[in-house]
C-alpha cells in the first residue's frame, strides 16, 4: 500500500510525492507475538467479588433502539422502532434507550412520536444518548419536550488511545469536555422543571482507560451535578471494547465502586460488549463486583460483536433460582419479533432461543433426557433437574416435541421419547433396541435426521402394515370352564397365507394362547412366547389400544410383534401375526 504526502518543493510549492508505507506483515506472528500484549491486571489483591453470588436482578437497560440499531445495516424504520419498543415494554425493561435524537431525523421524531401520542408506561423511563457537544445537548432537549422524566446519557472518550489518536487532547482537556457538557445539561434541565432528567454519564472506552483517570473525571462530573442518594447519578462503566478476561473487567468494577466518593449517590452500570465473546461472563463478574444495573441489547446485537447479550444474562439468573424480572416465557415470539425488526438472524446454537438448543443428537444425552423427563413428570413443582438441559424448555415456551431428533447417532431411548411423547406409542424396554436398529438403518441410508412423522411412519410399515406371509382375516373364541382345569378357550381362526385362506382351530388356556396352538399346529410348528404387553392409545370406550408381543424361535432369535384395535384381544392376535411375519420374513 502507498500513501500520498504533501511536501514542500524548495520554491514553495506543494506537491504531492509518493512516500512508501511500511509494508504490514499478512497473517498470524508465530512464536514470539510481539505485535499484541497482555491486558495489565489490577492491582487489587483484597478483591470481594469472586466470593460472592448474584442474589437479586439488576435494572436493566435495552440499548436496542440505539447500541443495537446504530450497528444494523438497515436501521429501523419508526414503525419497526415502535414495535420494538412495545415488544421491550412488554417483555418487562423499566429503562429504554430509545436513540441519538441530535445524530438523526428519524432517532429525532421516533422520540417525538413516543412523547406526542403518550406511548411511554408510567413506569418505563426513556433514555436519550448524547455527546458532551453543546449544539448536539441543545438538540437533545428539544427532543424531550413535554416529558415526565428522561434519562440523558453523555459520553466522551477518555482511554489513552482516543486520547492520543483521536482527539490530540490530554487529560485536562478531556475531563473539562465532559464537565462543559454536564454543566450545560445541568442549566438546560432546569430550564425544564416539568421534565425530571437523571443524569448518566459514560467514560466512553472506560475498559482501556487508567482507572485513576476514569474516577477522576466521574468525580469532576459528580461535583458539577452534584447528585443525592434520592436522585442519584447513573455512571455507566462501558467494556466499550472487550480487551480482557472478564476478572479483569471485575476487578476494575470493584475498584470504582471501592474509591468512587459519593458512592451511595451513584448507581453502577455496566455496558459490556463482546469482542472477545465473554460480554455475558464479564457483567456476571461485574454484577459481582458492584454493578448495579446493566445495559445490553436482545440476543446480542450491536456494534462488531454486538453488545451484551439480555436474554442470555437473564435466563442465566433464571436458571440460578433469581428472578429475572424480564419475561422471556414466549421465547419464538420474541425472536421472531427481533428478526423481522432488524433484518439479523438468531444463531441455532444461541443459548435458551436458539432451533437447536433443546434437541439432542446423542444417544446417551437423549436417553438421560427421556428418564430426567419422565421423573420430572412424576413430581410437579419440583426442582428442575434434568440431565442436559439446564432450562425446562416449556419456561420459554419451547415444546418438549423438538428436544430429541433422531439421526444414525441416535439411540434407542430417543427413538422410543420421539414414540411416546408425539404418538403415544410405549413400546416395552426390550422393543426398543429392535426397533432403535430399525430406526438406525434408515438414516444410515438417508444419511440425515429423520423427523416423528417418519419415525412413526417407519414403526407402521415394520409392525403395524407388516402383513405377510400371514394374515388374519378373522378370530372368533368361545370360553369353557372345565372342572379342575380353569377355563379352556377355542378359537377359530381364518388366516390368509400369502393369499390363500386356511381356517385353524384350536384350544388353549386363553385367546392368546388358543391361538398360538392353531398356529403351532398348522404353520410354524416352533416358537414361543416370552412377553406381552398392552395400553390404550387415548381415550374413552372407542380408543385404540395397542399390543405387543414377544416371540423367540428356535435357533434363540427374538422378535417383537405390534398391532393396534379398538377391541384389545384382537389387537394381541394380529400382535402375535405380525411378531411371526417378522420371524419368517428374516428368515
Ligand atoms: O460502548 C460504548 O461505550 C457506548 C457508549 C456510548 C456508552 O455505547
Ligand atoms: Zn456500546
Amino acid at each position: 500500500m502507498i500513501k500520498e504526502y504533501p511536501i514542500t518543493n524548495g520554491n514553495g510549492s506543494h506537491k504531492p510525492i509518493v512516500a512508501p508505507a511500511k509494508v504490514r506483515q499478512t497473517g498470524m506472528q508465530k512464536g514470539h507475538v510481539t505485535k499484541y500484549q497482555a491486558f495489565p491486571p489490577v492491582d487489587l489483591p483484597d478483591r470481594q467479588w469472586p466470593s460472592r453470588t448474584i442474589t437479586g436482578a439488576p435494572t436493566w437497560c435495552s440499548v436496542d433502539l440505539r447500541d443495537g440499531n446504530q450497528a444494523l445495516a438497515i436501521p429501523m424504520s419508526i414503525a419497526e422502532k415502535l414495535e420494538m419498543f412495545d415488544l421491550l415494554v412488554k417483555l418487562g425493561f423499566k429503562e429504554i434507550e430509545v436513540g441519538f435524537p441530535a445524530a438523526s431525523q428519524i432517532e429525532f421524531d421516533f422520540i417525538r412520536r413516543l412523547v406526542d401520542e403518550d406511548l411511554i408506561p408510567d413506569d418505563v423511563t426513556i433514555q436519550v444518548l448524547v455527546q458532551a457537544r453543546e449544539s448536539l445537548i441543545r438538540r437533545t432537549f428539544e427532543a424531550l419536550q413535554g416529558l415526565k422524566r428522561a434519562i440523558v446519557h453523555i459520553y466522551n472518550s477518555t482511554s489513552p488511545l482516543q486520547r492520543r489518536v483521536v482527539f490530540g487532547m490530554d487529560k485536562p482537556q478531556i475531563v473539562d469536555i465532559a464537565v462543559r457538557g454536564v454543566e450545560l445539561i445541568k442549566q438546560l434541565a432546569a430550564e425544564m422543571p416539568a421534565t425530571a432528567i437523571t443524569l448518566q454519564y459514560s467514560p466512553e472506552s472506560f475498559s482501556s482507560t487508567e482507572l485513576e483517570f476514569a474516577l477522576e473525571i466521574c468525580e469532576a462530573v459528580i461535583d458539577v451535578w452534584q447528585p443525592t442518594p434520592q436522585k442519584p447519578i447513573i455512571l455507566n462503566l462501558p467494556a466499550t471494547v472487550e480487551v480482557a478476561t472478564p476478572n479483569v473487567h471485575a476487578d476494575q468494577i470493584e475498584w470504582f465502586c471501592r474509591h468512587l466518593r459519593d458512592r451511595e449517590s451513584a448507581i453502577i452500570s455496566l455496558h459490556t460488549h463482546n469482542d472477545r465473546g465473554a460480554g455475558v461472563a464479564a457483567t456476571e463478574l461485574g454484577l459481582l463486583a458492584g454493578g448495579e444495573r446493566v445495559e445490553g441489547t436482545l440476543f446480542g446485537n450491536g456494534e462488531r460483536t454486538g453488545n451484551v447479550d439480555l436474554v442470555t444474562l437473564a435466563l442465566n439468573l433464571y436458571t440460578q433460582g433469581v428472578d429475572p424480572r424480564l419475561d422471556f416465557s414466549d421465547i419464538d415470539h420474541v425472536r421472531a419479533i427481533y428478526e423481522r425488526c432488524t433484518r439479523m438472524t438468531v444463531h441455532e446454537r444461541h443459548p435458551y432461543v436458539g432451533e437447536l438448543v433443546f434437541t439432542a443428537f446423542s444417544g446417551s444425552h437423549q436417553d438421560a433426557i427421556r428418564k430426567g423427563m419422565d421423573l420430572q413428570d412424576l413430581a410437579d413443582e419440583a426442582l428442575w433437574q434434568v440431565p442436559y438441559l439446564p432450562i425446562d424448555p416449556k419456561d420459554v415456551g419451547r415444546t418438549y416435541e423438538a428436544i430429541i431428533r433422531i439421526n444414525s447417532q441416535s439411540g434407542k431411548g430417543g427413538v422410543a421419547y420421539v414414540l411416546e411423547n408425539e404418538f403415544g406409542i410405549q413400546m416395552p424396554k426390550a422393543m426398543h433396541i429392535e426397533f432403535g436398529k430399525i430406526i438406525n438403518e434408515i438414516a444410515d441410508t438417508q444419511g440425515k435426521e429423520l423427523s416423528a412423522t417418519q419415525i412413526r411412519q417407519a414403526f407402521d410399515q415394520a409392525y403395524l402394515h407388516c402383513n405377510s406371509p400371514f394374515q388374519l382375516e378373522s378370530f372368533h373364541r368361545e370360553a369353557a370352564s372345565q372342572p379342575n382345569q380353569g377355563t379352556i378357550v377355542t378359537c377359530v381362526a381364518e388366516i390368509a397365507v400369502d393369499g390363500v385362506v386356511q381356517e385353524l382351530r384350536a384350544a388353549g388356556n386363553g385367546p392368546i394362547d388358543a391361538f398360538m396352538q392353531a398356529m403351532k399346529e398348522e404353520l410354524v410348528p416352533d416358537f414361543t412366547l416370552l412377553s406381552y404387553a398392552e395400553h390404550s392409545l387415548g381415550q374413552g370406550s372407542e380408543a385404540e389400544a395397542i399390543a405387543y408381543i414377544q416371540i423367540q424361535t428356535p435357533s434363540g432369535k427374538t422378535f417383537f410383534g405390534a398391532s393396534t384395535d379398538t377391541n384389545i384381544e384382537l389387537a394381541s392376535i394380529k400382535a402375535v401375526v405380525c411378531a411371526l411375519n417378522r420371524a419368517m420374513q428374516a428368515h
